[in-house]
């Protein structure tokens, strides 16, 4: 049951990072590939919290999925791809270099998680801390949440 449970999130994970790479739409294609991100996020937080016990395969994928989007996402803001239906911010634009600084940040810290190679519980939770402040930070400088 466990087991069938870690392999029905790694599953989700990979369709979601699989859909994300099906669009040639940049605005789509860049929702496709944060939705990813919060997907592989709530694997994570999942085992955080002992819904689903810590598995090193789980732990792997989640960090993968986080380093690739971190290294694809800058490639989906062309100019003019500013729009009302997206929760990126005008910022953007205005400050490309900040807002490649702070991929490089989320890229660093998905690949020294990936590095570090969590064997248990608590050694994970530093590894996804790491990613998760720079998912923080980004967003407070670069997203505007609509609802
Ligand atoms: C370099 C900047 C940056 C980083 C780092 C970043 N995000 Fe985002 N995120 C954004 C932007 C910009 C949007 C709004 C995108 C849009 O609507 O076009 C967004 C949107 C989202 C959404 C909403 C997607 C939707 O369309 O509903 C989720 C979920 C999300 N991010 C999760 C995460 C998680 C989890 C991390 C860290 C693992 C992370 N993000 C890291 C910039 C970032």
């Amino acid at each position: 049951m466990t087991f069938l449970k870690g392999a029905a999130l790694s599953l989700l994970i990979a369709t979601f990072s699989g859909t994300a790479l099906a669009s040639d739409d940049p605005i789509d294609s860049r929702k496709k590939l944060m939705l990813s991100t919060g997907g592989a996020a709530g694997a994570a937080v999942a085992m955080i919290r002992g819904d689903v016990p810590f598995n090193p395969a789980i732990a792997n994928s989640v960090f993968a999925t986080m380093n690739a989007v971190a290294h694809t996402y800058g490639d989906y803001f062309p100019e003019g791809s500013m729009s009302d239906d997206s929760e990126a911010s005008p910022k953007i634009w205005e400050d490309m270099a900040g807002f490649q600084s702070e991929l490089t940040k989320f890229q660093e810290a998905a690949g020294a998680a990936i590095a570090a190679k969590p064997q248990d519980l608590d050694a994970f939770k530093a590894a996804f801390g790491q990613i998760g402040g720079s998912c923080k930070s980004c967003h407070e400088g670069y997203r505007i949440e609509k609802q």
